[in-house]
């Protein structure tokens, strides 16, 4: 083939969510954790780039290859503080998928909206193995975007007998639209609380996914037999809650390498293990009723890959997208 014949598939926000669900999601991330226990998905964490154009900003690459897809892949993960004023998103980015064998890129798509289902489904896979089968009631502190996919990660999971979501935000009109989502989705009675420590009192799983960079979870709060999700992780109490609950997993040792900050004042000896040895049932998960677990994880390219790539495959099948003939 000559190089100007080579098609890369196009794939816009919509084009994505024409073919892709937070069930879809659910299965690619569990396969990356899979992959990566089975030594089969290698990842890199790279440093971030720090523009200075005015706000806090940066720009982040997440590359992973996914050898048993034969697919190797980056995504361009920008944030910037002074973009909502401007009516522009915090969180945007990109992702190109290529062939593994040539480097040739397939893929060139979105990645904000695929970055939301990621995050949740990698919450909801922590919970999957460590919270207890017997989960009724579900806590969210933090009703934004991560708020309602997390949500949905975690009902489309189909494993917890869940009756009840106590929820918590500093705006209202977030929890008027959350309980709005919840209720119309998933059939489920949804509390609004009026502080933190009601909302998480009597959770089973308990998620924080807010924007707030203090603690607002604290370690007494958390009773035996507790899931802390905390994916947001700078709004709990860190040092006290990862010292002293049962089982600290994290989502990935190599990613997850904010650990070696002095800032970060933890202990890496106290984590239990990475998700991905109790996915590839190397080591267990919840063992005993009334352990407190609790799974951190920031993110990490193999997800990002794995999503984006089974995004693509749907698309080439739903023949969504157009393709451009880049090298041409
Ligand atoms: N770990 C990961 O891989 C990962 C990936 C994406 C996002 N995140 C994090 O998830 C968090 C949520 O992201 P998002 O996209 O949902 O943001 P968002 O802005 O859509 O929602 C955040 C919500 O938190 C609420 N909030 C802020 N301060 C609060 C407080 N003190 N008490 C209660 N609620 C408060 C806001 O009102 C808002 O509704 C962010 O901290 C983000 O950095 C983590």
């Amino acid at each position: 083939m000559r190089p100007e014949e080579w098609k890369t598939r196009i794939l816009t926000t919509s084009d994505i969510k024409s073919v892709w669900n937070m069930k879809k999601s659910l299965q690619a991330v569990e396969d990356a954790l899979r992959f990566i226990g089975e030594g089969e998905l290698l990842q890199e964490k790279c440093q971030s780039l720090f523009p200075s154009e005015g706000n806090y900003s940066f720009l982040l690459p997440h590359p992973a290859y996914i050898r048993p897809w034969k697919v190797v892949g980056d995504k361009w993960l920008g944030c910037c503080d002074g973009n909502p004023p401007k009516g522009l998103p915090y969180t945007v980015g990109v992702t190109t998928i290529n062939d593994a064998e040539t480097m040739m890129p397939i893929a060139f798509m979105d990645a904000a909206y695929l970055t939301g289902m990621r995050t949740a489904a990698m919450a909801a896979m922590g919970a999957k193995y460590l919270a207890r089968k017997d989960s009724e009631v579900l806590t969210m502190i933090g009703c934004g975007v991560q708020g309602e996919t997390h949500i949905s990660a975690i009902c489309e999971l189909n494993i917890f007998p869940l009756k009840k979501v106590q929820i918590y935000d500093v705006r209202e009109e977030a929890m008027q639209s959350l309980k709005k989502y919840t209720e119309e989705n998933y059939g489920l009675e949804v509390v609004p609380m009026s502080c933190v420590a009601d909302a998480v009192h009597g959770g089973d799983i308990v998620c924080s996914v807010t924007t707030c960079r203090t603690p607002l979870i604290f370690d007494e709060m958390l009773v035996p037999g507790t899931h802390l999700v905390p994916t947001c992780l700078w709004d709990i109490d860190i040092k006290n809650i990862l010292h002293n609950v049962d089982k600290w997993v994290l989502g990935n040792t190599q990613s997850d390498n904010w650990l070696q900050r002095p800032a970060a004042m933890v202990d890496a000896d106290k984590v239990y293990t990475d998700l991905s040895e109790i996915v590839c049932g190397r080591k267990p998960g919840r063992e005993k009723a009334e352990e407190r677990t609790v799974m951190t994880h920031l993110g990490m390219g193999a997800n990002d890959v794995a999503v984006s790539y089974q995004a693509y495959k749907a698309a080439i099948e739903a023949g969504v997208g157009f393709d451009v003939q880049i090298m041409s």
